[in-house]
């Protein structure tokens, strides 16, 4: 059996991608990324989800491969972004007997990507089941993880669930890179938006006997579960993973506040903060800087004013924060400027509108280059953000 199945009966059929540039046409995916799906056997055959269509000639393929000339009674869709539905169309002119699996918006969305005969789907609501013989799948409604039409399924027979996007994470299966590697880049700044609507789904889940979860992306999960449902929790409860690391993000025009960020660095790591994390906002990935800042309990902001505001990177930066909803950490801000400054007020109309961030000490404005008063104000700074 392949190393990729889940068990005699379920069955891996997805696809790795590693060719696309950008997944989502923004995050940089060095080493690929995979869209999963799953063929269950038994006495009815069901496919599970599709793939980007991308990769929907391979797909077909596998999943001709695994059902070994039988016809597939069922296609589950668990979610209808591209990157999993991009295939039914395809998958419809090969197999058009098949029943549609949805919800109720499911198929309200359906329409808007694909004709297909409404008269062969089957609306589940929460809790309803489809029995595909010793194979039992019962459907989870977890609407915003991460469209509205999101549903998870829960086989008991093997104890498998089916996440959807849900503890995936980027990287193709064959670069055999670990979970971790990329699951919190991937959370952040996929789902982050949505830490309200994954605490529910953990809750449902917590009434099940979990034994392998199953996710659209990523490799399939099945040791020491307790391990990727404890990162979820702290994540979606906005918890840092190190309250008392600081990220010092900043941008610069012509390296005179890169300067003062590497300054801001040696401050803070000789008052003793355990870990500081430098990221240059115009050339670092942002999905980095975003998944950082959720990941550290502080922050440092510095940005020199252009145009009357903020430079682009720092401006698109706190977008992204206040988009995915930022909140519950304490945050210095230096600003540059060596006529009529402006970032500051800004970057801080950004950080009132976002949920209980505590901005510490006083806002301090360095004019080009630093010198020795800049360095004194950073060390106020350091200690307010520290204590
Ligand atoms: Fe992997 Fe929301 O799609």
């Amino acid at each position: 059996m392949n190393d990729l199945h889940i068990s005699a009966a379920v069955r891996y059929v997805g696809a790795d991608d590693t060719t696309i540039d950008l997944f989502e046409s923004q995050y940089p995916v060095p080493n690929g990324v995979s869209y999963n799906a799953y063929v269950i056997l038994d006495e009815k055959a069901a496919v599970l989800d599709t793939v980007d269509r991308r990769a929907a000639a391979e797909w077909l393929d596998r999943v001709a491969e695994q059902l070994a000339g039988r016809k597939p009674d069922y296609l589950v869709l668990h979610h209808l972004e591209p990157d999993h539905a991009g295939s039914v169309g395809a998958f419809l002119e090969k197999y058009p007997e098949a029943v549609l699996v949805g919800n109720a918006k499911t198929f309200a969305m359906l329409p808007k990507y694909y004709r297909y005969d409404a008269a062969r789907t089957i609306t589940v609501k929460e809790g309803d089941t489809l029995a595909l013989g010793s194979h039992v799948l019962t459907f989870v409604m977890a609407p915003m993880v991460h469209w509205p039409e999101v549903m998870v399924s829960y086989e008991s027979s093997e104890k498998i669930l089916f996440s959807a996007d849900g503890f995936g994470t980027f990287g193709a299966l064959s670069k055999g890179r670990p979970w971790i590697e990329e699951a919190a880049r991937y959370y952040f700044n996929i789902v982050g938006k949505y830490g309200a609507q994954v605490q529910a789904l953990l809750k449902k889940a917590a009434g099940l006997d979990i034994r392998t979860i199953c996710p659209l992306h990523g490799p399939v999960l099945r040791e020491d579960l307790g391990y990727y449902i404890g990162k979820y929790d702290q994540w979606s409860r906005y918890e840092p993973e190190e309250p008392d690391a600081v990220l010092v993000a900043y941008a610069s025009i012509h390296g005179n506040t890169a300067q003062a960020a590497g300054k801001m660095v040696d401050i803070l790591g000789a008052k003793g903060c355990p870990k500081v994390v430098p990221v240059d906002l115009c050339r670092a990935d942002q999905a980095v800087a975003v998944e950082n800042a959720f990941l550290c309990g502080k922050m440092v902001l510095l940005c020199p004013t252009y145009d009357g505001g903020l430079f682009p990177a720092m401006d698109h930066f706190l977008a992204h924060l206040r988009d995915k909803t930022y909140r519950s950490r304490k945050v210095c801000l230096i600003e540059n400027g060596s006529w009529a400054p402006a970032a500051a007020k800004v970057m801080r109309s950004y950080l009132e509108a976002m949920k209980d961030i505590t901005i510490c000490g006083d806002v301090h404005t360095i004019q080009g280059a630093i010198k020795d008063c800049d360095t004194t104000a950073m060390e106020q700074l350091a200690e307010a953000l520290l204590s």
